[in-house]
């Protein structure tokens, strides 16, 4: 066992951060917050930071629009390497990362996706899977590698998807083990009863 010093990078309503502090002020995950990031100002994932106390700050990511690169990248390590944060939690950032961040952190970039990878990788996965018929849609809470959306899986929940589902539904029915998926992930990170073998995360139990 050993706590985790986490910092989190959003760019959205950051109800999957919501649900790491809650897990962690439940005493139900060994870990702390030590930094939130998010590439939007007005980002919710900002205020909910400030309500609890949790360092936060806007990253200006600028020129690129959909990775984290150049002066922004380094800032980030920087900015994530003096709070002392030694395990990067992606919830919600809608950038690709880049080695730089990958290399800084090695196999300490956690990433969670709303579907079942390897299916609909990149955004907007639950409509995806509703435009494609798909009985089954959910979460997955992964390492980050190079490529997008494919590092190793640590975890995975299914839904169903109901007759009536709009994009809206499904994604709020994903979201819900969204906030179950992420805590149980990161909380195998800190008991350290796992291993990276090639693509498969094997899960020590006991
Ligand atoms: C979540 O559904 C997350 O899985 C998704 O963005 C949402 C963020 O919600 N991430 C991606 O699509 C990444 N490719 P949140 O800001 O409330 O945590």
């Amino acid at each position: 066992m050993s706590k985790l010093h986490l910092g989190v990078l959003g760019s959205g309503s950051g109800s999957n951060m919501q649900s790491i502090v809650d897990a962690v002020e439940a005493g139900h995950l060994d870990a702390d917050i030590r930094l939130v990031l998010a590439d939007v100002p007005d980002a919710k994932i900002l205020d909910r930071a400030k309500k609890h106390g949790i360092p936060s700050m806007y990253l200006d990511c600028a020129p690129w629009k959909t990775k984290l690169e150049g002066p922004a990248e380094d800032k980030c390590i920087s900015l994530l390497k003096e709070a002392g944060v030694d395990t990067v939690v992606l919830a919600g950032f809608m950038r690709i990362v880049k080695p730089k961040l990958l290399e800084a952190f090695p196999n300490r970039v956690l990433n969670i996706h709303p579907a079942i990878l390897p299916a609909f990788p990149g955004v907007h996965s639950w409509t995806q899977a509703l435009d494609y018929g798909c009985k089954v849609a959910g979460v997955t809470v992964h390492f980050v590698d190079a490529g997008t959306d494919s590092g190793p899986i640590i975890v995975q929940k299914t839904v169903p998807v109901e007759e009536d589902d709009t994009p809206e539904t499904l994604h709020a029915r994903i979201q819900v083990q969204e906030h179950l998926a992420y805590p149980e992930a990161l909380g195998i990170i800190a008991s350290g009863k796992y291993s990276i073998e090639g693509r498969r995360v094997r899960i020590i139990k006991g």
